[in-house]
């Protein structure tokens, strides 16, 4: 049943979409928005967390299917790495799109990232440049045409993007959060396992 469930594309279309409807829930179901004093940074904290948490969840996608090969689960999930991947960079469009509009446009990315450097913005841009480029070379067309292997080696990138999501993330909350661990933490964990894993198998017996 939950196999069928996660191999559906509509349920994980629905799972990726809800984070974004949770935000206008409180427009329709209060006569004032519940979005606290200052809704549009509550709107791109939002998103930036969910940003965050899908960059993490996508990544947790092969560790799962090479600890686990025989879990129907693990292939279920193994097949919608693309959609969850593009998924995470559209919230942090959104992300980038409401702090724009929040902080005034993009004097004042340019102001903080380059003019007056302050090295968490530039961890996020990063992160986004990276996300980007990762969305676009994942169109069929693109993937075909770079080939297999420059493909992979470019989608490496991932890992570098979650190092630099996790400071962003870290510096924005301004002390070392628990939600970091939360979100990071079991996908590290993981990946050691996997790394363990492989390694024991490629040693000769
Ligand atoms: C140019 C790109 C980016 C800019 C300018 C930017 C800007 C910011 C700023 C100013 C804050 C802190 C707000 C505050 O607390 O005062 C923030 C928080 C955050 N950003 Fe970004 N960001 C960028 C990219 C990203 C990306 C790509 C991700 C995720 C993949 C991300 C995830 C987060 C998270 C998780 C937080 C903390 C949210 C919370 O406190 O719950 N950001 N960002």
């Amino acid at each position: 049943m939950l196999e069928k469930l996660l191999r559906s594309k509509i349920f994980i279309w629905t799972l990726l979409v809800l984070p974004g409807l949770w935000l206008a829930w409180p427009l329709f179901v209060t006569h004032r928005p519940a979005l606290g004093a200052d809704p549009l940074k509550f709107i791109y904290l939002h998103f930036g967390f969910v940003a965050c948490v899908l960059l993490a969840i996508v990544l947790t996608f092969t560790p799962l299917r090479v600890l686990f090969p025989k879990s129907k689960l693990a292939l279920a999930l193994n097949r919608h790495r693309r959609l969850v991947g593009v998924a995470s960079f559209a919230y942090a469009l959104l992300h980038l799109t409401a702090y724009l509009l929040h902080e005034g446009g993009f004097r004042t990315l340019l102001h903080d990232a380059f003019e007056k450097p302050k090295l968490f913005i530039l961890a996020g841009l990063a992160t986004f440049t990276i996300l980007l480029v990762l969305a676009v070379t994942s169109l069929h067309a693109l993937v075909r045409w770079m080939g297999g292997k420059r493909w992979k080696n470019l989608h490496r990138l991932v890992y570098l993007a979650a190092a630099l999501a996790a400071y962003h993330q870290i510096y924005a909350r301004k002390l070392f959060p628990v939600q970091v661990l939360w979100i990071f933490g079991p996908l590290a964990l993981l990946e050691v396992a996997r790394i363990l894993r492989q390694r024991s198998k490629a040693r000769p017996a």
